[in-house]
């Protein structure tokens, strides 16, 4: 297939997303060699390759047009947008969806043993951080004056060598924190890994694995935490059990062979189902219940 009718998604070349994103891709049926410089995934079974990237770029590459679609932090996309915006140019890549993993947050954090009492405290304050559009956007809807020192990386430094007061930067774990003996005290935005495309209209000889793609990554999410259930349930327990059925719209219900007081119910639940549900199903007359992996799902 010609190259330029190949589809090109970017993805962060190593780090929080990146196992994830790649696990994602292999869920929508993907199959790739990676070349020796590993930057390139070349999709074997699909017109699609994915280029391994700097997160920080993605949105660029995005914008213009070098890749079809990018998965990326949605703190480095709003950062990216912001940035875009104060130098005047329209952020037009498109958000397409929020996928369910990588999971962070922006916060401010202050060095152990600094008092802090709101946000007041920040008045004044030297903020080191990566996201300075972002850290800027937050202080001036709070009205609060502080420095933003903007660096490259190693934030977390930054206060023992002098070079600010306080930090703002992501946390997940919160180990990279307590490791330099940081406190978090304030939430400035909530992340999670997003898809994002293209704002140039897609040739129509990639529209169409483009669309398929999409579908499938939304088939994999909606997979994620569904469960299959199978149950019998007394016709007389069936409003209370279909009630207790987690994020299930439509349950099936079969005649058994041999009763008419018991029916069985088949539901497809798309909320985690926990033992305490199983057990509060067979407290409401269930019985014989079985619980099954949902593998694909196509809407
Ligand atoms: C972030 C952040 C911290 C770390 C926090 O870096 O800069 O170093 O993750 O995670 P923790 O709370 O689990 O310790 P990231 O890996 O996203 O790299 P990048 O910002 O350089 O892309
Ligand atoms: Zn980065």
């Amino acid at each position: 297939m010609e190259q330029m009718h190949r589809l090109k998604l970017a993805v962060q070349k190593s780090g929080r997303l990146t196992d994830n994103s790649l696990d994602l891709l292999g869920r929508c049926g993907l199959k790739y060699s990676r070349a020796k410089d590993q930057l390139v995934c070349f999709g074997e079974n699909m017109p699609l390759d994915v280029l391994l990237v700097r997160d920080d770029d993605i949105p660029d590459l995005v914008q213009e047009d070098v890749c079809d679609l990018g998965i990326v932090g949605l703190n480095v996309v709003e950062e990216k947008r912001l940035a875009f915006l104060a130098r005047g140019v329209d952020p037009l890549f498109e958000q397409v969806m929020t996928l369910d993993y990588g999971r962070c947050r922006l916060s401010i954090a202050v060095p152990e043993g600094h008092s802090y009492e709101g946000t007041g405290s920040l008045e004044g304050m030297r903020i080191a951080t990566t996201y300075p559009n972002i850290v800027a956007a937050w202080l001036a809807a709070r009205g609060l004056r502080a420095e933003v020192v903007t660096l490259s990386g190693a934030v977390e430094i930054a206060p023992r060598l002098g070079r600010a007061d306080v930090i703002c930067d992501l946390v997940s774990t919160g180990s990279t924190l307590a490791a330099n003996h940081l406190t978090e005290v304030e939430t400035v935005m909530e992340s999670q890994a997003v898809l994002i495309r293209t704002p140039v209209p897609v040739a129509a000889e990639k529209l169409d694995w483009m669309n398929k793609l999409l579908k499938r990554m939304d088939g994999v999410q909606q997979v994620k935490e569904s469960k299959y259930i199978m149950l019998h349930a007394p016709r007389s327990a069936l409003p209370l059990i279909v009630d207790l059925l987690p994020g299930s719209e439509h349950p099936t219900i079969v005649p058994l062979e041999g009763t008419d007081e018991k029916v069985a119910v088949h539901a497809v639940c798309r909320e985690y189902v926990f033992w305490e549900t199983l057990e509060s199903l067979k407290a409401a007359g269930a019985s014989a219940i079985l619980v099954l992996p949902v593998e694909k799902m196509l809407a």
